[in-house]
């Protein structure tokens, strides 16, 4: 069984205290940083941009996982590529023109990305997983923290690990929204290989031992 992977949402981290933010996950058991980036246009809400994840980058040790919750992201790629962002996803209903997105990700040497809103199917990405590093599967509407996990999302990473199987793919599966203890190991069960969590993390008493907790959870 391969390593999980959890990814702390900075979204819901204190921005006055960024970077002791960002050294507290450095310090921790999580794995990457995970980067919601909002127009106010795909997502009805803004949250930050390119010169925040600047100066992220400028102290994060660990790979930076950015969720683009934009319309045509393609227009931003390199930008983000020299950013220093490890991996983009893009969502699949921001993108026309999906897999030529994809290529365009993975030329500029990025793992490339593809999050699903709560009403879109994984039947959608037949055609495309063999292209995709990593599905997130949004287990919240888009552009907030703090939401309800939606149930269904166990069935959808059920489905989901049988198409990648089913394709041979070497798919990580990732869910973002309302991750917390007590879904947790139940989408892993389910196939899960990253959860991303910001409220349950950065709203606790002691953020490290919430990680250190969620990933022995997961081990
Ligand atoms: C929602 C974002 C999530 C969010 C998760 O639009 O994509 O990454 O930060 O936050 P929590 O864990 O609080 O639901
Ligand atoms: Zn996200």
């Amino acid at each position: 069984m391969s390593k999980k992977i959890i990814a702390p949402s900075l979204l819901a981290s204190d921005f006055a205290n960024l970077q002791r933010e960002i050294e507290m996950v450095n310090q921790s058991d999580a794995d990457w940083f995970h980067l919601d980036v909002m127009d106010g246009v795909f997502v009805p809400n803004i949250s930050f941009g390119m010169p925040v994840i600047q100066a992220i980058a400028q102290h994060a040790k660990k790979p930076l996982d950015t969720h683009l919750m934009i319309v045509d992201p393609d227009k931003y790629i390199k930008t983000f590529a020299d950013l220093g962002v490890d991996h983009l996803t893009v969502h699949y209903e921001a993108c026309p023109h999906l897999h030529r997105t994809l290529q365009a990700i993975k030329a500029e040497g990025m793992k490339a990305g593809v999050a699903i809103n709560p009403h879109t199917s994984v039947k959608l990405l037949e055609d495309t997983i063999q292209d995709i590093d990593i599905v997130i599967v949004m287990s919240v509407n888009p552009g907030f923290g703090g939401q309800s996990f939606i149930g269904n999302t166990y069935q959808k990473v059920a489905d989901l690990k049988e198409l990648i199987n089913r394709k041979n793919a070497n798919t990580l599966i990732e869910i973002d929204g309302g991750v917390n203890a007590d879904n947790a190991k139940k989408l892993i069960d389910h196939g899960a290989d990253v959860l991303v969590a910001g409220s349950f993390v950065f709203k606790s008493a002691n953020p490290t031992e919430t990680i250190k907790k969620l990933k022995e959870e997961i081990a």
